[in-house]
């Protein structure tokens, strides 16, 4: 399992701090992009992120935006490993897949809690990676929601060719309830401590 790292919930010094998570023992570096209409809070703007980030980690991209074809113009000039957008934003899917997918980017569909693993079902065969929310988007430091765990389960299940993602209220705890997925959020967890030790205790509940 691979650890992409949110950096939401870092209050100061969020440059430098970012710089010395990068420096840890992770696999990707997670974006949560927010517009403050998709959902109820707004992140950085383009040019904020320019200056935050370093490009020590490759980055993993989530828009929670309903204006998605320019987030994802402003977002593929990073050169991410994957820009995820949002099934709920009632837009074209199967056009986005392909807008982001023709600039050699892999592609991920989230799902928010109340969204079933049926509705995506059409859109599978096309995804590099599904993004379970296992909390409402818009804030870090919240509860895991348990239902998320059938959601991994039935995505398993189907056996298809994309990697499987969760986010929201993983910690040292409930990193047991989704040792199936291929890459786990953890934003509160790691930065609310020492970044390392507290990487090392969640590798040490993935390893044992
Ligand atoms: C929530 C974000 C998450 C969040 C995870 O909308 O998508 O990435 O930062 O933070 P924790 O791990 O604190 O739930
Ligand atoms: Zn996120």
């Amino acid at each position: 399992m691979k650890i992409s790292a949110s950096f939401l919930s870092i209050k100061d010094n969020l440059k430098e701090n970012i710089n010395l998570l990068t420096k840890c023992d992770i696999d990707y570096l997670h974006l949560d992009i927010m517009d403050g209409l998709f959902v109820n809070n707004k992140t950085w703007n383009i040019s904020e992120i320019k200056d935050l980030i370093n490009y020590n980690k490759p980055l993993d991209v989530h828009l929670m935006v309903y204006d998605v074809y320019k987030y994802i113009d402003e977002y593929r000039n990073l050169n991410p490993e994957f820009i995820t957008f949002h099934y709920e934003v009632n837009l074209d899917i199967m056009d986005i897949i392909n807008y982001i997918k023709k600039f050699n980017i892999k592609v991920g569909l989230s799902i928010k809690p109340n969204t079933k693993i049926e509705e995506i079902i059409p859109y599978l065969p096309y995804l590099d990676l599904v993004l379970v929310m296992s909390v409402e988007p818009g804030l870090g430091g919240q509860q895991f929601i348990v239902n998320s765990v059938d959601k991994i389960k039935k995505l398993k299940e189907l056996k298809g060719d994309y990697l499987i993602e969760v986010d929201g209220g993983i910690n040292d705890q409930t990193i047991n309830l989704v040792k199936d997925v291929d890459i786990a959020v953890i934003g509160s967890y790691i930065t609310s401590g020492n970044y390392e030790e507290k990487i090392k205790s969640i590798k040490e509940k993935i390893y044992g």
